[in-house]
């Protein structure tokens, strides 16, 4: 098979660039590992920034985004007895977030490229890449007892943390940066009405918890966990009492519990690989950096990467101009370290550390109550959460 692009990954990132480079005729090849319903099956990010959406408009898949998606002008932040507001609309300049799922907009994206009769082969096994620093690179892979190749003239790893891309960059090359957190969210999906319209962030001595939605009648949850726990140790009655037990008594008396649909264990870490090119190779999204959930902004800086990405292979093949590809990696890891800056900032501020001492304690305490209390001090969070500018 040959193609211009062959992309590794089929999550949201591998499949939002290949349903853009489509529509301006730049042909590609999408890889991924699972089935299409696997993939769909994942419950991950709910908060998009406005340029995501704007990508996915660009890409024509806004439509059910814009009519379901819930626009959200500011969050709520319990800790200390307190139940403070960000008003994001306010604090950013009259910005906000869209609350729509990464399920969704996935869907919306493999929906598109169903239509526009994208190549996108599921259930490949043994993903390699070959002569990347050649003029003509390729992929094999096995599918079905079969080996498959495909040449192109780029290839991009957008094939998540686990994937087989970064690992195609030599040791001596790659800088990997890492901080691991002592613990994991421990999140449930419910078909219950949401205890807040916008979302609630809780600090608790007890640990982090976070009251989210995915729409009226859906709500999603989280509780800080030690990294040693399993979903299976909780029953849905341990979960509600736990998440009970975090919130301010006003959230807590209205929660509305029911069966969870999914259960599930993240880990909180924050990573970035350097550079993010190699050769003809381009690593996007959570291939190249992981951030801890706690600022929103995984799946956002992955849709930063696509768009400086897309707009490189745009100058090249329109133009023949190498300068967006020759400085993507830069511009990207540039946004990516600031959003890394964010996540870490929210997950020091809003988690209990074991064995913390109470100095850091006081630190946390006094650190949200200078937020609060100043223009400054919300400004600043408030135009980092809703994203800052590609
Ligand atoms: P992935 O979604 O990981 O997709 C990679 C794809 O590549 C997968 O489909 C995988 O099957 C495939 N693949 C892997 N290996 C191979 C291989 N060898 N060959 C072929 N295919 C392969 N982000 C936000 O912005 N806002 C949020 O509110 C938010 N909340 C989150 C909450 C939780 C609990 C978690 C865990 C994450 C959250 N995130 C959030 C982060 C967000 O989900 C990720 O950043 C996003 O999924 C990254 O997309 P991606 O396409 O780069 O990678
Ligand atoms: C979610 O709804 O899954 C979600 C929302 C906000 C976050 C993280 C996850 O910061």
């Amino acid at each position: 098979m040959k193609t211009r692009v062959c992309i590794i990954g089929g999550g949201p990132s591998g499949l939002l660039l290949s349903q853009l480079l489509h529509r301006r005729g730049i042909d590609n090849v999408v890889l991924e590992r699972q089935s299409r319903d696997y993939v769909l099956a994942r419950i991950r990010a709910g908060v998009l920034e406005h340029g995501f959406a704007n990508l996915m408009r660009e890409a024509g898949c806004g439509e059910r985004m814009d009519r379901e998606g819930e626009i959200h002008d500011g969050f709520f932040i319990a800790h200390d007895g307190r139940l403070d507001r960000l008003d994001l609309h306010k604090y950013s300049g009259g910005s906000s977030v869209l609350v729509y799922g990464q399920t969704e907009v996935t869907r919306d994206l493999y929906e598109a490229r169903d239509q526009m009769g994208g190549v996108v082969i599921h259930e490949v096994e043994d993903v390699q890449l070959h002569d990347l620093t050649c003029a003509t690179p390729h992929v094999t892979f096995r599918r079905g007892g079969e080996t498959d190749r495909v040449d192109c003239d780029f290839v991009v790893g957008a094939d998540g943390f686990h994937g087989v891309s970064r690992q195609a960059i030599p040791k001596h090359v790659l800088r990997e940066y890492e901080k691991v957190y002592p613990f994991g969210w421990l999140g449930v999906l419910s078909r219950t009405a949401p205890a807040s319209p916008e979302l609630i962030y809780a600090r608790h001595a007890r640990g982090f918890a976070l009251c989210s939605l995915r729409s009226r009648v859906l709500s999603r949850y989280y509780l800080q966990v030690p990294s040693s726990d399993k979903a299976e140790n909780w029953s849905d009655d341990a979960f509600w009492a736990e998440l009970k037990r975090r919130l301010p008594a006003e959230v807590a008396q209205h929660l509305v519990t029911g069966p969870s649909i999914e259960k599930s264990i993240a880990p909180l870490r924050s990573y970035v690989a350097e550079p993010m090119r190699h050769g003809a190779l381009f690593l996007a999204g959570d291939a190249a950096h992981i951030v801890p959930p706690t600022g929103a902004k995984g799946l956002n800086s992955a849709a930063s990467d696509i768009h400086y990405l897309y707009h490189g292979l745009l100058d090249h093949y329109a133009n023949g101009d190498p300068s967006g590809l020759d400085g993507y990696s830069a511009k990207a890891l540039a946004r990516v370290w600031k959003a890394q800056r964010f996540s870490w900032l929210m997950t020091s501020l809003l988690h209990t550390f074991p064995d913390s001492p109470a100095f850091d304690q006081k630190l946390q305490q006094a650190e949200l109550a200078y937020y609060f209390s100043s223009e400054a001090g919300q400004r600043s969070l408030a135009e980092n959460y809703v994203g800052l500018p590609y």
